[in-house]
């Protein structure tokens, strides 16, 4: 299986109230017909923020939501949603003999089944497939019915996310290695790229666009915020209050503030 980088739902859930359970409400309204949403797919459901608000606005839907990361699941079961409306999974999207096509019964790892979904629904879950953004795009297509829908927010690239990634990495230079650094800079999408994304998995684009936000927030906070949301260590990661204590002191300790730009692409695209 995929590895993977969440171990905090707490620390998630606490920290990401006024971002990304914002995105997951705002991408749960991108479908243009919800009514008629019979079988719905999600990727990357985490702690199940967008997995409950799907259930708000889909009226008729079951949904299938999908995690690589056990920790995050178990948060997202322990919101005790309706069992006939909705089933999580535990698997990578990514994995071989998961929703490549091939798949002929729901007990493969993605627990999906080619062609059978009116909708895909993905909350700040596709960048964490990079580099794998065409096969995860071709893969979703072939999820879905003729006619269905992909709505998802990814991050996003912006001027101002771009700039903030630098000024992040210049304060961070001395406690994370250089790879891990730029990492997360080398996932964010302009709208551009991902129409092209689209077209090249046979997709129509019907609506793609860039959402950003400026938060003012406490050294601290945004540290705790970036540790819980996959942080910037792809190996040898210190222990959670470690990791924040790091990261605080290299933002200038626990008094500063931190201009936070976070950006993000919302689709809308047609199989
Ligand atoms: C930032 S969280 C978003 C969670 C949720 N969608 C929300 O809106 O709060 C990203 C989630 O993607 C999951 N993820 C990352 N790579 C994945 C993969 N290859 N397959 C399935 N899930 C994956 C992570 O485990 C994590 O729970």
């Amino acid at each position: 299986m995929t590895d993977h980088r969440w171990h905090t739902p707490e620390a998630y859930d606490k920290a990401t109230t006024r971002l990304q359970q914002r995105n997951a409400s705002m991408v749960a309204r991108l479908h243009p017909r919800p009514d008629t949403v019979r079988r719905a797919y999600e990727l990357g459901c985490g702690t199940g923020a967008l997995t409950e608000e799907l259930l708000g606005v889909l009226p008729q839907a079951r949904i299938t939501a999908l995690d690589v990361s056990a920790e995050m699941l178990r948060r997202a079961r322990d919101r005790g949603l309706p069992q006939d409306r909705v089933e999580f999974r535990l698997g990578s999207f990514l994995d071989e003999g998961g929703a490549d096509g091939h798949d002929r019964d729901a007990g493969s790892p993605a627990g999906a089944v080619e062609g059978r979904y009116d909708a895909v629904f993905s909350n700040a879950a596709l960048h964490w497939l990079y580099p794998e953004y065409s096969r995860c795009f071709t893969r979703i297509r072939r999820l879905l019915a003729p006619g269905g829908v992909l709505c998802a927010a990814m991050a996003g690239r912006t001027a101002a996310a771009d700039a903030f990634d630098r000024r992040i990495e210049e304060a961070t230079r001395a406690v994370l290695p250089p790879g891990d650094r730029a990492d997360f800079n080398r996932r964010r999408t302009t709208d551009a790229q991902v129409a092209e994304l689209a077209g090249a998995s046979g997709f129509s684009v019907e609506d793609v666009f860039l959402v950003e936000r400026h938060h003012t927030m406490s050294a601290p906070a945004y540290a705790t915020w970036w540790v819980a949301s996959g942080g910037p260590w792809s190996t040898d990661r210190p222990e959670e209050h470690e990791a924040v204590a790091t990261l605080t002191e290299a933002l200038g300790g626990v008094g500063a503030e931190v201009e936070l730009v976070h950006a993000s692409t919302f689709m809308v695209l047609r199989a």
